[in-house]
């Protein structure tokens, strides 16, 4: 896959810049890159703190021929940034995934995924948002309520470590698992993500949807599988925001 990448210095979300740069015969992938986002989101409507030194990046995808939104795709992300994630760390076995898609160290969150579509003369275009937290600083950063929770790269591994090393990581990992889901399909992504899950056979609550159950992790529709008190129940990752151009 080649990326044709947009390095950006203060930019408001790389996920906005990213639909600027759809059109209707685009057929490869674009990488925003930002250095600061000044209105850096999250799901769920929340805020995504963007200080410098942070990777923050938006990966638009060209259409696949009368594919519908796919939130498949933000487990592609994930496996990316997981293994991109381990290979900056000393204690890979640190490392995990929480459903639906952050990348943990030590249980802290270090990474954030933010999957957007839109439609554009009924081609539906993918924007995949990733922030890794490089800098320690960012963690001071966050606000009060959210910092024990989060944390960075450089806690964990090498403070050499750059935002531009850990981008052209997580690029190759993407294209590596993005082939893989075009060649073979779902079920490589969703076993990787399943062994790697923190949660698995474990008691789990999703607040948004106020649910709480035994996670049995995700199936081939990249849903949750939750034994519930009223039996087996499947969870939809979030809805994915689906604008027109
Ligand atoms: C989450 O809530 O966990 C998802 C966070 C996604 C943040 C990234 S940073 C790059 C891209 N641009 C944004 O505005 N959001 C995503």
């Amino acid at each position: 896959m080649i990326f044709e990448k947009i390095v950006l210095g203060n930019v408001d979300s790389t996920n906005t810049v990213a639909q600027s740069y759809i059109r209707g015969d685009l057929d490869h992938a674009i990488v925003v890159v930002a250095d600061e986002q000044s209105a850096g989101r999250g799901r769920l409507g929340r805020k995504w703190t963007s200080p410098k030194g942070n990777l923050y990046c938006s990966l638009l995808l060209p259409p696949i021929d009368d594919c519908p939104v796919d939130p498949r795709l933000s487990f592609v992300a994930a496996n990316a940034v997981y293994e991109t994630v381990s290979g900056f760390v000393e204690e890979r076995a640190a490392v995990s995934i929480k459903w639906p898609n952050d990348i943990l160290i030590h249980g802290k969150k270090v990474s954030g995924i933010l999957l957007e579509a839109v439609n554009k003369d009924n081609k539906i275009f993918t924007i995949a948002g990733v922030g890794i937290n490089v800098v320690s600083e960012t963690v001071e950063q966050v606000p009060p309520d959210i910092a024990a929770n989060v944390t960075a790269l450089h806690l964990h591994g090498p403070q050499s470590t750059s935002r531009d090393e850990v981008l052209d990581s997580f690029l190759k990992r993407f294209d590596s698992w993005y082939t893989r889901y075009r060649n073979d399909g779902f079920g490589p992504i969703c076993k990787f993500w399943n062994s790697r899950c923190n949660t698995i056979d474990e008691k789990v609550e999703i607040p948004s949807r106020k649910l709480e159950g035994i996670s049995k992790g995700i199936n081939e529709k990249g849903q949750l599988v939750l034994e519930t008190q009223d039996g087996r129940i499947v969870v939809d990752s979030d809805e994915i925001l689906l604008s027109s151009q």
